[in-house]
């Protein structure tokens, strides 16, 4: 057997307009995805997890298909089994759907003795996020693979970045499940009927991602707060916010978050809040009392799949 890990993720800044070719600012969190991958008897590929359908796995299953055809491996007689334990919660913004496709991926080249390229992996689960919602940035595995803190842009240089300070970081989930494709179209939507409208927002959104990287290489945490909170406003504006987002992210601000907004695609699942050090209960109690369903305390983690 051969096993592989890889972690979920939040957006800090710029999701939706990373599709558009904006840079965004994510971070790899210690929500993890295992794949256990297996020879069995019988041929043909099983991907296997026992809180989603095995059609929810259907674009793992056809990756993994990929995968091996394209190294002429033959599996004769015998055929695999790849089964997926994640602690990420599903539909939520957290990468949850890249990070099982990454691990997968993983495992099975360990199995079956492939040697493939961080960015071989990113692009194989890049493919499975394009099967999974059509228009994918990349920035999910890419994350997922690499680990740590980085600004992401389509076809630009990977760029790492280090925050001068720990930054305390809370995720609320909703509850609310959503598709990051029907949300990524509505966006396309709006984009194609109100061009210059968007192209503002783009730019603004650009404006944003620059201060606040600025915000967390110079330990700025209150700058921070500011540029999550303009960039919410942004979300809102594309229209993927919605009341019980809203509710969570003014529960957050409330108790005195330096700034809180969507994570992800938005429509449903996470928040995300920052707070100053030590001040993290107050926030955390009140989104429980304002109804979220799960509130986690998150590390940023540095190390990408292994
Ligand atoms: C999903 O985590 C973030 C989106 O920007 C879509 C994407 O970049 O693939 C909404």
């Amino acid at each position: 057997m051969a096993e592989a890990t890889a972690p979920g993720k939040v957006i800090l800044c710029g999701e939706h307009f990373v599709v558009y070719g904006e840079p965004a600012i994510v971070a790899a969190i210690d929500l993890k995805a295992h794949a256990y991958a297996s020879f069995r008897d019988e041929p043909g590929i099983h991907v296997y997890s026992s809180k989603v359908s095995e059609n929810t796995l259907k674009p793992i299953h056809d990756v993994i298909k990929l995968l091996v055809e394209s190294r002429g491996t033959k599996l004769i007689d015998k055929g695999l089994m790849v089964s997926i334990n994640s602690n990420i919660p599903i539909s939520a913004g957290l990468g949850s759907s890249a990070a099982v496709s990454v691990a997968s991926i993983l495992a099975v080249s360990k199995l079956l003795g492939f040697k493939l390229k961080k960015s071989e992996v990113v692009a194989l689960g890049v493919k499975a996020e394009e099967i999974i919602h059509g228009r994918p940035s990349g920035i999910d595995p890419t994350i997922s693979v690499y680990g740590g803190m980085l600004v992401f842009k389509i076809g630009g240089r990977i760029r790492r970045i280090k925050p001068a300070r720990p930054i305390e970081l809370i995720i609320a989930d909703s509850g609310l499940k959503r598709s990051t494709g029907v949300m990524v179209r509505r966006v396309g939507e709006l984009a194609s009927k109100h061009p210059t409208i968007f192209s503002r927002l783009r730019s603004t959104a650009r404006i944003i991602v620059r201060q606040a990287i600025e915000a967390i290489i110079e330990g700025d945490i209150e700058k921070l707060g500011v540029m999550l909170n303009l960039n919410h406003g942004l979300l809102s504006a594309i229209g993927v916010s919605n009341t019980r987002l809203e509710k969570l992210i003014y529960a957050a601000r409330e108790a005195g978050a330096l700034g809180s907004k969507i994570t992800g695609a938005g429509g449903g699942g996470c928040i995300i809040a920052i707070a100053r050090p030590g001040e993290s209960d107050r926030i955390v109690s009140s989104l429980i009392d304002a109804g979220a369903e799960a509130v986690y305390r998150t590390r940023i983690v540095e190390v990408g799949a292994r």
